[in-house]
Parts: C-alpha cells; structure tokens; sequence
C-alpha cells in the first residue's frame, strides 16, 4: 500500500520568504519554474502539500487498488517509489495497463533540461524510475534534452554552455542504465526540425498566450521563446515527431500514445498538451508524476545543483557524502540522546530517513528502522550511518556504470536510427 504521499520537503525558493512579508502568508506554487511550498502567518516556509497539490492539478491519487492492477498486468512487483508513495500520481496510467495487457504499442517519454554539468542524486530519482518502467514495459524510451528551453529561461547561458551540459548530462543519464536499442536521446537544439517541428507548430497554434499565462505564471516579461518552447516540449508526447522509430505513416503512428514519468513540476505542460491532443488527431499522453528528493536542509530550504552542500552529487566521493549527512542531514530527532530515547525522533522530519524511503529497497529493513528510531530505540548518528551507507553505495554503483560510458555511446544513443524492442528485431513498421 503506498504511504502518505510527499512528506519529504521540496525545493522551496528562498526569495519566496524575502519578498513575503512576515505577517502575510503566501500559498504554495509549483510550476516548472517555480517551487515553493508557501509560508505561514508566521514567515516560516512550508513543505509542499502534495495531497493539496493533485487537487489544484486535477490529477489522480494511485490507489492501492491501481497498484494491484499493476502487479497483475505487468507480473512485477511495484517499484519501491511507488510502494511508498514517491511516485504518487497520475493521469490515465489504467489505459496504458490495458494497452500493455492487449499488447498494443505505446511508448515512455521523460526528459531533462540541462541547466548545469552536474546532477545530484534528486535528478536521479524520475530516471531511475524510468529506467525500471523500460525495463517492466519493454517498450521504446524518448529522453527530451530541451537545452533550448534552459537557453531561454537562463539569462547568462550561452548557447554554446547549454549544448555543453546537454552532452555531459547525457552522458550520466546514460549511466542510469537505459537500454541503447530501445532508448532515443536527443538535444532539442539538434533534432527540430522535419515531423518534429511540424507537430511543435501544429501544438503552437493551438496554445493561447492567456493559457500559457494562467497556466505557467508567465507575464508580459517573459521572452517569446519561452511562450513558445510550451508548445516544444508538449510536440514529443506524439509518436508522429519520431519516424524514424515509428515509421513515417501518420496514419498508423497517430494513434500511439505515451506515458511520461516526471516529477509533478512538469505536469503544467503536458496539461497543455493533453487539453489540445484529440484535436489533432493524437492521444492524449498519460502520466506518472514524482515528489521531490528532499534537500539537505529540510522542510523550507532550496535543494539546488549550485549549492554545494544542499545535495548529494553523482560526483561526490564517499567521505563527501558521509561528510554531507553527518554535517547537513536536517534531523527530527530530540537535541539529547536521553531525551531521544525517552521521546523517540520525528521520521516525517528527518532527512537521513526520508532518503532512506528513496533508496532502500527492504520494506522490512526501513520499518524496522522507523519503527526503531520513532520509539527512540535508535539515535540519530546511528540513523545517519545507515543513510550514508546507502547513499555510498548507490552513487559508487553510479559512478562504476558512468566510468563506462564513452563518447561514441552517447552518440549512438542520440543518434536518428531505428529501436528494436518487444523481441522483435525490427518492430519498425515502414
Ligand atoms: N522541462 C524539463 C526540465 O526542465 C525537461 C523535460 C522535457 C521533461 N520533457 C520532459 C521532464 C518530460 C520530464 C518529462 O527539466
């Protein structure tokens, strides 16, 4: 049964509670642009509500009874985050389970924007998911690069530092696992054009600047290309942007839809698009949304890629990461451990054992743990310990799969070519 959904902290933007006077309190926002849990009467910044959240969105809780449905379709048991409510949502996942159950094509849609060279453990989670989806689904996998998007939005990135990170971030996606002959990578900056580019203006001119408004929180500010790439990011849910993997007859490939894993930021575009899918003939994409990895600091503080001690990078060493948890880890346990033992520590709070929700597949092993620590059976500096041991060994396994991973193949996987998938050697029909 999965778990109350999102007690971890989310990035939470810091200016929020500078520009909000202390006695006024400001809702939470989540755009893809702007993540902020609110703050109280009081100034203090909140967690994100994620229940709250879905609401506002008009997403669907995943009930246990999907969850069931899942494992019965599928024959797998579901992945740790879904079990534990870290992938907590959706938008008609069921279709997807009957197209799977009727053997019937679709395909999994997830991306990145390239904003720095380097990705912490939290940039990891929608891709460790996914990579678990391809290998449960057996289906081909598209992963958007959309360094033109991060070119708009960034006032001082140049064209050439976005193409930069699209490479270097490629290269640590690949080593997440994927699949070179079911899986395409592509730079936005690279690959529209032709079908792509046809579907990204059929999107367009169906997006009003007032949607976009309304539903990104855009004003009169914000640059044309940034109206614009909505439209970009929404064209890659259609099967008929990639001939290339789907064959080149709109007739046949229209109807393939998609299912797209990302962390519920993103779900404001793909909104958008589904608002405007059946209109074009297409379908509509499903989607299967994530919380947020907690930072370091937790309820109320920013986890972010140019704050060295607010995350845990894929390049950190293992003392760095001992360091980190020892020094950072926000703690919910008492301040003495007389007092933790008498009163027991605060799990929903704590960070060490949030990132163990991520990242320990045991079920047992974790509510032995929470139990343990609740109770005051444990103190805080042997939960951390447990923590670091985990968070070691995931990035070191990283670290040994990304060491492999050279230049020609990144370009094999960003290379326009065929898939093969379904155990079929040429699935591609023509
Ligand atoms: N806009 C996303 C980002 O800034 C990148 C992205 C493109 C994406 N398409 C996606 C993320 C689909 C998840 C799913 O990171």
């Amino acid at each position: 049964m999965a778990d109350e959904p999102g007690q971890p902290p989310a990035l939470t933007t810091l200016s929020l509670a500078e520009q909000a006077p202390s006695s006024h309190a400001a809702e939470q926002r989540i755009t893809p642009f702007d993540v902020s849990g609110g703050v109280d009467e009081t100034g203090k910044l909140l967690p994100v509500d994620y229940n709250k959240l879905i609401q506002q969105f008009g997403a669907t809780p995943i009930s246990p009874t999907l969850l069931e449905r899942f494992e019965k379709v599928t024959g797998k048991k579901p992945h740790r985050f879904l079990r534990r409510g870290i992938v907590f949502s959706h938008r008609d996942l069921e279709k997807i389970l009957d197209r799977h159950e009727k053997g019937q094509p679709f395909y999994l849609y997830t991306g990145r924007g390239p904003s720095s060279g380097s990705l912490h453990v939290g940039h990891a989670i929608p891709f460790e998911f996914t990579k678990w989806l391809q290998d449960v689904f057996d289906v081909p996998l598209i992963i958007m690069l959309t360094d033109d998007e991060k070119y708009m939005h960034t006032p001082k990135l140049e064209i050439s530092d976005s193409k930069r990170f699209t490479i270097e971030n490629a290269k640590d996606i690949i080593g997440i696992g994927f699949d070179p002959a079911k899986t395409f990578i592509f730079s936005d900056f690279d690959y529209v054009s032709g079908a792509f580019y046809e579907n990204i203006c059929r999107m367009a001119k169906r997006i009003t600047i007032n949607s976009v408004r309304a539903t990104f929180g855009f004003n009169d500010s914000n640059n044309v290309g940034e109206f614009h790439f909505c439209a970009t990011q929404s064209a890659t849910s259609f099967a008929t942007s990639f001939p290339h993997i789907f064959g080149s007859d709109p007739l046949k490939t229209r109807s393939i839809p998609c299912l797209i894993p990302c962390a519920i930021d993103q779900d404001p575009y793909f909104r958008q698009c589904r608002e405007h899918a059946e209109k074009m003939k297409y379908k509509k994409p499903s989607l299967i949304h994530s919380i947020f990895l907690p930072a370091l600091q937790g309820p109320g503080s920013k986890m972010s890629a140019s704050i060295d001690i607010s995350a845990i990078f894929l390049t950190d060493t293992p003392n760095q990461i001992k360091n980190k948890i020892n020094k950072y880890a926000f703690s919910g346990g008492q301040d003495t451990a007389e007092k933790q033992r008498e009163l027991g520590g605060r799990t929903k709070d704590d960070v060490a054992f949030q990132y163990l929700t991520f990242f320990l597949e045991d079920d047992n092993e974790l509510e032995q743990i929470r139990h343990a620590y609740e109770k005051g059976e444990m103190l805080t500096g042997e939960l951390k310990g447990i923590c670091i041991k985990y968070l070691q060994e995931y990035v070191a396994g990283f670290q040994e799969r990304r060491k492999k991973v050279t230049e020609e193949m990144r370009r094999e996987f960003m290379a326009v070519r065929g898939l093969t998938w379904g155990g079929n050697p040429n699935p591609v029909p023509t």
